[in-house]
């Protein structure tokens, strides 16, 4: 199993790349099923669940091809319309092929997505709303079956809680329905806005995608698109963190910086300098290390709780006591433990952590338990005194792309061992 060897005590310097998002890529991939014409998506990075992705496109039929760094992706044949057990316990997110499948070939085959390390994290919410677009659903053997045989029509939905593939599997179902359907209590996630450009590319009727209230029209059928990724704007952040918990003074291209807001107001109430460095460019710098500043998660456009682990990594470090309270998983703070493992002061109570800011952490033995979980550990690390071994990379690889790579060409003694 792969591991990194980090060096702590460089700071970084220079430009850090943002990939395209994986967590819009994942469902980008899954649309391609609504049509027989190819879809055409540039930006989508090279991580381990997009592999995980478009083997089970594979598996439904679909013929998936990588050209000149874009992926093309033909489903014209749909020959299994099921994402079997395998494929969804490494990867929950396959059960954004439940609304296209049920809308293309009115018969769906989902595993249900087992525990996670992050929370139970279950799909009650998908599967009623489909339901209220008249789909049939049955639970057996393990399995969700969404059949509509007729053909799936438009419906009032409500989710009870936000939910991001939630919306976007429902989005992915409504395209093809018969008539109007109206989605509240909507995520408004830049992923959602993202997926809805591209259905809409494809021939759909989507409004308000980016909101709460987002509304379909139904259309026949789809067609074949040509789409580009947003940057994924949780690397995005990690990047900030990384320039600003080292000491550095890095410079994040090809991002959004609307969509890292909630994070770069925080980092500057903390002691970090941040600025534009161009439209899609933002510059982070710090000299000192932090104050302690609180963060609660929440849905977009609050704090990400995929950034709440790297962040803590930074207040680990503060002058003062930093609350961090995750209201989004319910477990979504086992590098609390790692942390503390490297010297950090984290006291969890409920979904709150009480972070007592240290002088200085020390490199040390950990273990990544997921996959934002690890990339708090690569901070701390590279900020830790001596060497830090970080175990099961793996996870890190499911979401970034070549991280050791681009952190060690801005000054990062980090390396890959295996
Ligand atoms: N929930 C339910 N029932 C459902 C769906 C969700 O109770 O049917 C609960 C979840 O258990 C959770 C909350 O609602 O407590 C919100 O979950 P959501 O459905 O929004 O999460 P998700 O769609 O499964 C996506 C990202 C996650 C990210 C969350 C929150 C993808 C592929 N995954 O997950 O990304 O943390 O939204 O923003 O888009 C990551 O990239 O590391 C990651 C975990």
């Amino acid at each position: 199993m792969d591991k990194f060897k980090i060096v702590g005590g460089a700071s970084l310097h220079g430009e850090l790349p943002v990939s395209g998002s994986k967590n819009s890529a994942l469902p980008a991939l899954a649309a391609a099923l609504l049509t027989d014409e190819p879809v055409i998506l540039h930006g989508i990075p090279r991580v381990k669940d997009i592999a995980t992705m478009e083997s089970l496109l594979v598996h439904i039929g679909a013929a998936v091809e990588l050209q000149n760094g874009a992926v093309h992706v033909d489903a014209r044949n749909l020959e299994r319309p099921e994402a079997p057990y395998e494929v969804v316990k490494t990867m929950r997110a396959s059960s954004l092929v439940l609304g296209p499948l049920a809308a293309r070939t009115g018969r769906a085959r989902v595993s249900m997505p087992g525990g996670c390390a992050i929370g139970a994290r279950p799909i009650n919410l998908h599967l009623s709303a489909l339901e209220q677009l008249g789909a049939t659903i049955e639970q057996t053997h393990g399995y969700v079956e969404a059949v509509a045989p007729g053909g799936l029509r438009g419906g009032n939905i409500h989710f009870d809680r936000i939910t991001v593939t939630g919306t976007e599997d429902l989005l992915m179902a409504a395209v093809l329905a018969r008539g109007e359907t109206i989605i509240r209590n909507a995520a408004r996630e830049p992923e959602v806005k993202d997926l809805a450009e591209l259905l809409n590319k494809m021939g759909a009727k989507i409004e308000g995608a980016g909101t709460s209230i987002i509304r379909v029209t139904g259309v026949e059928r789809l067609h074949g698109a040509e789409h580009t990724i947003i940057p994924d704007r949780i690397e995005a952040g990690t990047f900030l963190l990384a320039g600003a918990i080292t000491n550095g003074d890095v410079t994040v291209t090809g991002c959004n910086p609307e969509h890292v807001a909630a994070l770069t107001i925080k980092m500057t109430q903390a002691g970090a300098e941040i600025e534009n460095a161009g439209a899609n460019a933002l510059r982070a710098r710090c000299c000192r290390r932090p104050r302690a500043v609180d963060v609660t998660t929440e849905e977009y456009p609050g704090f990400a709780t995929d950034l709440q682990a790297q962040y803590m990594a930074w207040m680990t470090i503060a002058q003062g006591i930093s609350f961090v309270t995750e209201t989004i998983f319910e477990n979504r703070f086992m590098h609390t433990q790692e942390l503390a493992r490297m010297g950090a002061n984290i006291r969890i109570e409920g979904r709150q952590a009480i972070v007592a800011g240290e002088d200085c952490l020390t490199g040390a033995q950990v273990i990544a338990s997921d996959l934002r979980a690890s990339a708090s550990l690569v901070l701390a690390a590279m900020v830790a005194k001596g060497e830090t071994i970080i175990d099961r990379v793996y996870h890190m690889d499911r979401g970034y792309e070549r991280i050791e790579e681009k952190l060690a060409a801005v000054g990062a003694d980090i390396e890959r061992i295996r």
